[in-house]
């Protein structure tokens, strides 16, 4: 299209620049954010690991639009988001970003299949009828195994399952980009990797993907791991991609020499 903006760097879908994070609490200025800068790559997995603490959420708040960085730069498929109205940053998180949380906020008053539709019942971005809509929330719920807990009440099924139904809300708008926020910090071992073999797949079909997370085990999957101590990155490792074929026990141990060597 001719009157489309070009972007400095096409393939990358975040381009963050010296970003800080200050909080001012009872008169004492807290710095979590300092100076931190990374890219995030389309079709990248990229994980966040550090010491509780150490400002992984307030980094993912503040790349996504979330909250409002300090100071510094977030570019947004090559467009800095960070002075952007609120209503405008609303919407760009409606249409173009996912996310998905530890505590997986679902509407109580509607169905699993409702709350996974909502967010394009709410956007103007696809202009699609509500039959396709809904045929396309049907499709995601199969994908990801839950398409039998589709008319249940968010309570009636298992975490695993609402985390699930969380991965396929966070894609119904088609986003650039997911943010994950400990996807599965409130999973047991076996719904833990449930919910990550589905986002190891969209990740394999083209999702870009930023997940914060203090397990191993799940950081083993992402492609490029980033380590956060302080409010500033102290390393990154990179893994490669991650295919169901490949040794996870190499790349865990891979991840956790280095981590060892973080200080983790
Ligand atoms: N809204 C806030 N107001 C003041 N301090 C905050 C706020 N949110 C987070 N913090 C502080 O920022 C630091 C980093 O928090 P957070 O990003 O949640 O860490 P992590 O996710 O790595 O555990 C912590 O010291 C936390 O207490
Ligand atoms: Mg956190």
């Amino acid at each position: 299209m001719a009157n489309e903006i070009r972007m400095e760097n096409e393939e990358n879908v975040i381009e963050v620049r010296d970003l800080c994070k200050t909080y001012i609490t009872n008169k004492r200025q807290l710095n979590v954010l300092r100076n931190v800068s990374f890219d995030i790559k389309s079709g990248d997995m990229v994980g966040v690991m550090g010491p509780s603490g150490s400002g992984k959420s307030t980094l993912l708040y503040s790349v996504s639009g979330m909250d409002r960085a300090t100071a510094g730069e977030v570019r947004f498929c090559g467009r800095d988001i960070t002075k952007l109205s609120d209503s405008k940053m609303a919407e760009i998180r409606l249409d173009e970003m996912g996310f998905i949380f530890q505590q997986m906020y679902m509407l109580k008053n509607l169905t699993v299949f409702d709350n996974v539709i909502l967010p394009a019942c709410q956007s103007k971005k696809l202009h699609e009828t509500m039959k396709e809509t809904k045929a396309r929330g049907e499709e995601l719920m199969r994908k990801f195994g839950i398409i039998e807990t589709a008319d249940n009440d968010i309570n009636e099924v298992s975490g695993g399952q609402l985390q699930r139904a969380c991965i396929a809300r966070s894609m119904i708008n088609k986003p650039r980009i997911i943010f994950a926020d400990e996807p599965t910090g409130a999973l047991n071992r076996s719904s833990s990797d449930e919910v990550m073999k589905e986002l190891v797949k969209i990740n394999n079909e083209g999702a870009t993907i930023m997940l914060v997370t203090h397990d191993a085990k799940v950081a083993a999957k992402c492609s490029r791991v980033l380590y956060i101590v302080d409010g500033n990155i102290k390393g990154e490792f990179e893994l490669g991609k991650y295919t169901e074929e490949d040794d996870i026990k190499t790349r865990e141990r891979h991840l956790n020499n280095w981590l060892m060597e973080m200080g983790w």
